[in-house]
């Protein structure tokens, strides 16, 4: 399918898990794309490269979305390599699980500034060059509608996520320029391999179809919402988690 021919896309924290299915399909899609990660570019090389054996073409940049001016040099590298910018999704993201016995102010600002502040400040750099027709891909999460007691300052980032996406939705509107947030249920990744398989047993079992979602999964709804076929859907979220209500 080539339904991003010709378009220029950035994918943040897409050297691993949901990020690299998704500016691997972006790239199948006939998109040129920028691989973006903070820490090891090992990672992001080997999207790239996957990407260089399929056809498609990509470059890694490196930029923490959290830190002053990072987000802005992100999208100068991308008007540097492809001369334009169409899609930004706004993935790269941190989970912790907390209580109130273990969190730290710490960990709540490390959450905020990463998951909120860093997705505003990538919409705004991003907002500067984006044409008519661009699109903004907000990756939330099941747990901004269906919170879980066990992550108190991940869940209220995504609660922020939400609302963000309705209010960049209706500023950038008036640029025809659309919003969409992308709502992921429980998906295997690098990031929560780690996890003891008793703490993830419970989410697959209350999932209607019966397993955990996989990257691939996410990706084709940020197709899908990056595309024309999208073209009437802004400010609003997606749910893609098998119907999971955690
Ligand atoms: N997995 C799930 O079950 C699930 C469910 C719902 C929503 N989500 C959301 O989906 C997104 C991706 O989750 P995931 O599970 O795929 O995560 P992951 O496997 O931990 O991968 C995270 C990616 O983000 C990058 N990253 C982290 N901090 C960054 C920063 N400050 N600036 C730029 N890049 C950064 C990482 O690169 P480095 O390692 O180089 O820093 C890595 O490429 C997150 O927004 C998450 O909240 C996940």
């Amino acid at each position: 399918m080539n339904r991003l021919a010709g378009k220029v896309a950035i994918v943040t924290g897409s050297s691993k898990g949901i990020g690299a299915a998704i500016a691997e399909r972006l790239a199948a899609d006939g998109a040129k794309v920028v691989v973006n990660y903070t820490r090891d570019a090992t990672f992001a090389d080997a999207v790239v490269a996957r990407i260089a054996a399929s056809g498609g073409e990509a470059i890694a940049v490196r930029a923490d979305v959290a830190k002053d001016g990072e987000p802005r040099a992100l999208v100068e590298a991308t008007l540097e390599a492809f001369g334009k910018l169409d899609v930004l999704v706004n993935n790269a993201g941190i989970y912790d699980i907390d209580s109130l016995d273990t969190l730290t102010a710490e960990s709540i600002d490390r959450h905020f500034s990463v998951n909120v502040r860093g997705l505003l400040l990538m919409t705004q750099a991003a907002a500067r060059v984006l044409p008519a027709g661009g699109v903004v891909v907000n990756i939330s999460s099941g747990v901004a509608k269906s919170p879980n007691p066990m992550a108190h300052a991940y869940c209220a980032t995504k609660g922020a996520v939400d609302v963000l996406t309705r209010t960049l939705g209706m500023e950038l509107g008036a640029r025809r320029i659309r919003v969409v947030g992308i709502a992921p249920g429980f998906t295997e990744t690098e990031g929560n391999r780690h996890l003891p398989r008793d703490l993830i047993q419970p989410f697959i079992a209350k999932t209607p179809l019966g397993r955990a979602g996989q990257p691939n999964d996410i990706a084709a709804a940020v197709s899908f919402a990056a595309s024309d076929d999208a073209g009437w859907v802004t400010g609003s979220t997606i749910d893609v988690a098998g119907g999971l209500v955690f």
